[in-house]
């Protein structure tokens, strides 16, 4: 081992894999007294401390963080980063909600300045709350995601972006054409696309706001690279579904609309899915696409409940989105606090062990990084949280009553928030403190 390595004491927690597929208890690998060796940025070794500290080497630093859970970084596989500054805004279904609140917003995104700024406050969010991965719109406008993907690369982190392809039905400020969206969309692939640990994804917004034009230009991005992604929206509202409809009268419904242009695929994520029939449940599951179910944002919009156990048994990948700013938190730990209620509501308890593995392997499966981050495997890139067990007088106090590793997480999960994320490394790097 030379001089760049690391160690790391704590209890050490990461997901094996989907806990409907291996079962609870082969979901999870738990470290009690655990040690997490980190070398050049990746993860070298994982188990007890008492059988890993005695073949350290004698000048290898060992950090020993008291009372506190290491696990792999978050993965937010939906979120606007430039709805940061309009969480929480009053008032309204999506549609509405986009007319009033989110389009004004973005307008501001023609400013490189603001751009710089916001992206700035929205990585910062994002690491104070243990998300080191996350798959991201930008605007209409190519310098918000210019802007972003600069900001991310200085932080050395892997993220997942694109410019908003819309053509129509949003105010003319906020429009492209088919053409300008994609020579704009095909510039900024190949400024960013597989630079360091930066991923391009091809972002038509909704099919409400794309024509048939637009989107056929989307499928041809996508034809045209490797390894490109794909994000947008489906089946979140009553109302956008019934929009799409009159819109795309020769589609067979909302997903068909998207798949008649080659959108569907392994890389393609699609958020919400609270409105699905049973092709396009099927049709997702054929051609590998994922869902990113985002129970904040379907509650605080009254979107609907997203139905986790179909998905399970349909076969179709899942990962969680905050959805911020629709969302209202950037807390990985808070959208799946509201997770639980969500499924509480169609009577399916969820278990603290497939929350968290949506969380982090789940998502990492779902944006098909699994290879690169989402546990604590060696090999792995070193992206991972120390979560504080007594982060507040609260936390401190409730987690004396609770002594399994389930309870514990489920605590955390209900209770936390950004405060019990004591720090966030990348790649390695300590990249936030909680001071
Ligand atoms: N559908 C189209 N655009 C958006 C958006 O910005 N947020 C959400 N939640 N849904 C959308
Ligand atoms: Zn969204």
């Amino acid at each position: 081992m030379t001089a760049s390595t690391i160690a790391y004491r704590a209890s050490l927690l990461d997901s094996l894999g989907d806990p409907a597929e291996v079962g609870l208890e082969h979901s999870c690998r738990y470290f009690e007294d655990g040690l997490l060796v980190v070398e050049n940025g990746r993860i070298l070794a994982i188990g007890p401390a008492n059988e890993l500290l005695p073949t350290l080497a004698a000048d290898i630093p060992v950090h020993h963080f008291k009372d506190a859970l290491i696990t792999p970084g978050f993965i937010d596989t939906h979120i606007h980063y430039p709805q940061t500054g309009i969480l929480g805004a009053y008032g309204n279904q999506l549609l509405d909600w986009l007319e009033n609140h989110t389009f004004p917003a973005e307008q501001a995104f023609a400013s490189r300045e603001h751009a710089d700024q916001v992206a700035d406050v929205f990585l910062g969010e994002l690491l104070r709350n243990g998300t080191t991965t996350a798959m991201v719109f930008g605007t209409v406008h190519p310098e918000s995601v210019d802007a972003f993907f600069n900001k991310a690369a200085t932080l050395n982190l892997r993220m997942i972006a694109g410019k908003v392809l819309m053509d129509r039905n949003a105010p003319s400020t906020l429009t492209d054409t088919p053409e300008q969206g994609y020579q704009d969309s095909k510039a900024l692939i190949e400024r960013w696309h597989g630079k360091g640990r930066l991923h391009y994804a091809v972002t038509p917004r909704f099919a409400p706001a794309c024509s048939h034009e637009q989107l056929a230009r989307a499928g041809q991005l996508l034809s045209e690279y490797e390894g490109l992604y794909l994000q947008t929206h489906l089946a979140e509202n009553t109302r956008e579904i019934e929009w799409v409809k009159t819109l795309f009268p020769d589609q067979g419904g909302y997903l068909d609309v998207y798949d008649h242009h080659g959108l569907l695929g392994k890389r393609s994520v699609f958020a919400h899915g609270l409105h699905l029939c049973d092709d396009e449940w099927k049709r997702l599951a054929e051609t590998r696409s994922a869902i990113a179910f985002c129970p904040t944002s379907n509650l605080f919009l009254g979107s609907g409940v997203f139905n986790l156990t179909r998905a399970e048994h349909e076969g179709v990948c899942v990962g969680m989105g905050t959805d911020v700013g629709a969302g209202t938190s950037f807390s990985m730990l808070q959208t799946l606090n509201e997770a639980y209620k969500v499924m509480q509501l169609q009577h399916q308890p969820l278990h603290p062990f497939k929350s968290f593995y949506l969380a982090t392997l789940g998502g990492a499966r779902a944006l098909e990084l699994d290879q690169q981050i989402g546990t604590l495997e060696p090999g792995s890139e070193a992206d991972f949280v120390v979560l504080d067990y007594a982060a507040t007088p609260l936390l401190a106090f409730r987690m004396q009553q609770a002594q399994s590793l389930e309870e514990r997480l489920f605590v955390l999960m209900t209770l936390g928030d950004d405060r019990a994320v004591k720090a966030t490394f990348v790649m390695g790097e300590r990249a936030h403190s909680r001071t």
